[in-house]
């Protein structure tokens, strides 16, 4: 099979890793891909849906998966399957779930999917007014996708309001800001659920824990993930059936209400709180840097379900009995300003998988070209041991500049 992956980073790396274990591969594009996907297959310039679908159509692509929202919200699954091309993602519409969080969390309400109280707002005044019969804390949510940085937790109403106004003005998210959602705070606990979709059905991966902020003990700048990992050991076998019951039973029932029918994942952002377990979003894709740490434990074969998920078929996802440990290394500076440029050594003694996540090669040396520069995974039967495994391999990488957090699993 030829296989188009779409995506620059360590998401898209480690997801043409998988695939690739299957011997169906022969061959695997990426588009634009990085230092570590040249290594698997092939990298092409970044293209518009429009340039990916034609180059699709010449090679004669046997399968298209997709990591960015980007791509999924300007409807490149529909434009693939009007030119009759397999692709694994949700089409347009549904991948407004993720794209509009009014629109999301509306479907939630209608279908009695457990979240935060809310409402939506477009006009500044009816927002305003609203902030006055509230109590703080209190989120304030641009509604379109906005990088992971349209969130804001306000402590009091004058943070509210100053969030409001400029989200609503355009100053802040342009589009994306113009409609907001303002919900309640929930307190507790996060946890990341992937799952598979196959138009029936959604078959949930095991459990992971995302550390966002940027400095050990969740503090400083929120960043794109600093590490994960899985299965997440605060989440319990009975907050599971709580999300079963009261969050992916009924979002499927939702999916098929609406007419939402795709193949592809759903990646549920849980909110465990003293109240149960909450929905506080849908990602429509895979998450970062979820999947690199959720595929290295994935025992199936992550092709041949993409394949039975598109054909509608029963999925039954085996994992391995071990727990799994990612940790991000970036460039010191981010999430803001950082340097590039540094050569990057060490990798080839590494005994765990790497993904790449900005990386080029230049004149044969692997260089890095972005904030997010490389993940690092271990499964180990212990997540004690993953971590430990993870820490010590992680010395071996050298390059001006890095950093990464300490305390990835401390629990
Ligand atoms: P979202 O993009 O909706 O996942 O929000 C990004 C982050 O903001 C989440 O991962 C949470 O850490 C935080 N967050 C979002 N909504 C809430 C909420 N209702 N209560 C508390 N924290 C929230
Ligand atoms: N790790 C969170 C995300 O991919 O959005």
């Amino acid at each position: 099979m030829k296989i188009l992956i779409i995506g620059s980073g360590g998401r898209e790396h480690a997801i043409g890793w998988k695939i690739n274990q299957n011997p169906k591969v022969e061959k695997l594009y990426f588009s634009p891909g990085n230092a570590g996907t040249l290594a698997l297959g092939e990298n092409l310039p970044s293209m518009s849906i429009e340039q990916l679908a034609e180059f699709a159509k010449e090679k004669a692509i046997d399968l298209t998966v997709v990591g960015p929202e980007a791509e999924l919200s300007m409807g490149i699954v529909d434009l693939f399957q009007a030119n009759g091309l397999k692709i694994f993602g949700p089409n347009k519409k549904a991948a407004m779930l993720e794209a509009s969080k009014a629109f999301s969390k509306d479907f939630m309400t209608q279908y009695g999917i457990k979240t935060a109280q809310y409402q939506n707002f477009t006009n500044l005044d009816l927002a305003l007014e609203y902030l006055e019969t509230q109590s703080f804390p209190l989120v304030v949510k641009a509604s379109g996708l906005a990088a992971g940085k349209g969130v804001v937790i306000c402590q009091n109403k004058t943070e509210a309001i100053e969030a409001v106004r400029t989200m609503l003005s355009g100053d802040a998210f342009g589009k994306a800001g113009e409609e907001i959602v303002i919900e309640e705070f929930l307190e507790g606990f996060e946890a990341s659920i992937l799952s598979i979709f196959n138009g029936k059905e959604i078959t949930p991966f095991v459990s992971a824990k995302d550390h966002k902020k940027i400095e050990n003990g969740e503090k400083g700048l929120n960043t794109g993930g600093m590490g994960v990992i899985a299965p997440n050991p605060l989440f319990t076998k009975e907050h599971q059936l709580m999300f079963e019951k009261e969050i992916n039973q009924p979002t499927l029932k939702g999916l098929l209400a609406e007419g939402l029918i795709f193949s592809g994942v759903i990646f549920y952002g849980l909110m465990i709180t003293s109240k149960g377990v909450y929905l506080l979003e849908y990602n429509m894709r895979m998450g970062d840097p979820e999947t690199q740490t959720l595929l290295p434990l994935m025992e199936s074969d992550f092709l041949e379900l993409i394949l039975d998920a598109i054909d509608q078929k029963p999925l039954e996802i085996k994992w391995k009995d071990q727990s799994a440990c990612c940790v991000v290394m970036v460039s010191g500076g981010y999430p803001k300003d950082f340097e590039k440029g540094f050569e990057i050594s060490g990798l080839e003694n590494l005994e765990i998988p790497y993904f790449v996540a900005g990386a080029q090669m230049e004149q044969n040396k692997m260089i890095n070209t972005g904030g997010r520069v490389l993940n690092l995974v271990s499964c180990q039967p212990t997540l004690q041991a993953a971590r430990e495994k993870v820490y010590q391999e992680i010395s071996k990488v050298k390059y001006n500049k890095a950093y990464f957090r300490t305390d990835i699993g401390e629990i």
